[in-house]
């Protein structure tokens, strides 16, 4: 089976976390540790989470001078992680020797991908950064760059794969996040997308927080996106 979802650790504390992986299944996902569990647990949580047979996404969107973030990205890839990531607003040299960095794993290295715009800035906060353009096509812009600087695909909206997906060669991988079945709450997410139109909108792999961490039984709520993708992928 093709493992397209990452389920989203975002706790604070590594009982609560690996309370969470312990019911879930290495052959039917993937983990995400962001920057909340990986500031409050550290790399030793990681290497708990890996040795369960679970390969992670280090969410931790480095942006920093290129020596800085090759480094950071080094390390990153020197704890085996599956995939990590950069913004791209770091600018295509920060990128490129974030992706030599990893040169030296050959076919073992994670993927590196990018982060766009987040989501959380609407047109009004890119004007006070300086950025005139509207959202959509700072998007597209910074995507591209993620392209050339030959780094593997990026983080997009549910409102934005469509367009990068028609935009960008099949094998740049697009990773979406605010994916809801409809029968979850929304929360914070403002604009979603079903598991399924998620998929045939061409995205390749669908981070899901709450609707798996936050529900009665994870393993079933795991089960019912793995069944809604199954049919598309
Ligand atoms: O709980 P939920 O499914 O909304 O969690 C989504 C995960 O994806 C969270 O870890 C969140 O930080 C992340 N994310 C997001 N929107 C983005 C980028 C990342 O929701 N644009």
């Amino acid at each position: 089976m093709e493992k397209r979802i990452i389920v989203a650790l975002d706790f604070n504390e590594a009982k609560i976390a690996l309370n969470l992986v312990d019911s879930l299944d290495p052959e039917l996902c993937r983990l995400k540790v962001g920057k909340e569990l990986y500031t409050a647990c550290g790399p030793d949580l990681l290497k708990q989470i890996q040795d369960r047979g679970f390969e992670v996404f280090l969410d931790l969107k480095f942006h920093d001078i290129p020596n800085t973030v090759a480094k950071a990205v080094n390390v990153a890839g020197n704890m085996g992680v599956w995939m990590l990531n950069v913004h791209a607003s770091g600018g295509q040299a920060m990128m490129e020797a974030a992706r030599e960095a990893l040169l030296e794993f050959g076919s073992q290295r994670p993927k590196l991908i990018a982060v766009t715009v987040l989501t959380s800035l609407a047109q009004v906060d890119l004007h006070q950064i300086g950025i005139e353009c509207s959202p959509e096509e700072q998007v597209s812009k910074l995507a591209f760059l993620t392209r050339d600087a030959g780094l593997d695909g990026v983080v997009c909206s549910a409102a934005e794969t469509r367009l990068l997906r028609a935009q960008l060669p099949k094998e740049f991988c697009l990773v979406t996040p605010g994916i809801r079945r409809a029968t979850d709450a929304t929360g914070d997410q403002k604009r979603v997308l079903g598991p399924a139109d998620a998929v045939r909108s061409g995205s390749n792999y669908l981070v899901v927080g709450r609707p798996i961490t936050q529900a009665k039984s994870p393993s079933e709520a795991l089960f019912e996106f793995n069944s809604a993708i199954a049919s598309v992928s």
